[in-house]
């Protein structure tokens, strides 16, 4: 008997516009349905990947290199991680995919859109998440919250420009893909936000047990 896809589920935006803070809420929403989840983040998800983020979290590397190992990590991720899961049927929720090297590669390190296309292409050119909601905020209030948070990698410590830079990217991405792409405004309360992705979960719930 053949088994019903899962759904590929991502959560992005800039460091601090506060997708972490939802992740579990949304698995354990997922599988209250009953769905099997696989949670899992980029860059990292496979034993190679998770050193590969090391480095790229923690070590100075080319511009290039660093969208390189981006994009072979995420490699790894799909074809040991995330494809077999949706083939057997999970749902797969995604801290971060694709769309983070085109806004942190492509816009803030400024690599443009076609270098990412073109890794993008190469590594997946069939496959896209199912829903990506893309966390919001300005970015006063992202780096407002970041000051609370632990030690900053490579990323964090970046100045204003290149989150200036990287922010515009996501909405760009965004505008292009409207249908994948929900933009969620993160400046708002927790619990306004959950109402929002908890309306966009039910809209999957439902595409999902249409049948085929
Ligand atoms: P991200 O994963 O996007 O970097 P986090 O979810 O870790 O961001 O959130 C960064 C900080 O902001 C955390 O301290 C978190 O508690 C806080 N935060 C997240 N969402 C909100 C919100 N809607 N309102 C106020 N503070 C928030
Ligand atoms: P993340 O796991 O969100 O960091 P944290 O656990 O601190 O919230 O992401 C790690 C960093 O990697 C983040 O600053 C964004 C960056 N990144 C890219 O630059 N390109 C990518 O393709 C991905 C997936 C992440």
């Amino acid at each position: 008997m053949s088994v019903k896809p899962g759904l590929f589920i991502s959560l992005d935006g800039v460091d601090g516009a506060g997708k972490s803070t939802h992740l579990e809420w949304l698995i354990t929403q997922i599988q209250a349905q009953g769905i099997e989840v696989v949670a899992t983040r980029e860059p990292g998800g496979t034993p190679l990947g998770e050193q590969l983020r090391e480095l790229l979290l923690h070590q100075a590397m080319e511009v290039k290199t660093e969208a390189l190992l981006m994009f072979a990590a995420r490699n790894e991720h799909l074809s040991q991680v995330i494809e077999p899961a949706l083939a057997e049927g999970k749902w797969v929720v995604c801290d971060r995919f694709s769309d983070a090297s085109f806004a942190y590669q492509g816009g803030g390190r400024q690599l443009g859109v076609e270098a990412m296309a073109t890794l993008e292409n190469w590594v997946h050119p069939h496959r896209q998440p199912d829903r990506t909601w893309l966390f919001d905020v300005p970015l006063a209030v992202a780096q407002e919250r970041l000051q609370h948070a632990r030690e900053p990698d490579r990323f964090e410590q970046e100045a204003q420009a290149f989150f200036q830079r990287t922010r515009e990217a996501y909405l760009l991405r965004a505008q292009l893909h409207p249908q994948r792409i929900h933009v969620i405004d993160g400046h708002r309360s927790i619990d306004a936000i959950r109402h929002e992705l908890s309306q966009g979960l039910n809209q999957l719930f439902k595409r999902y047990h249409e049948p085929l």
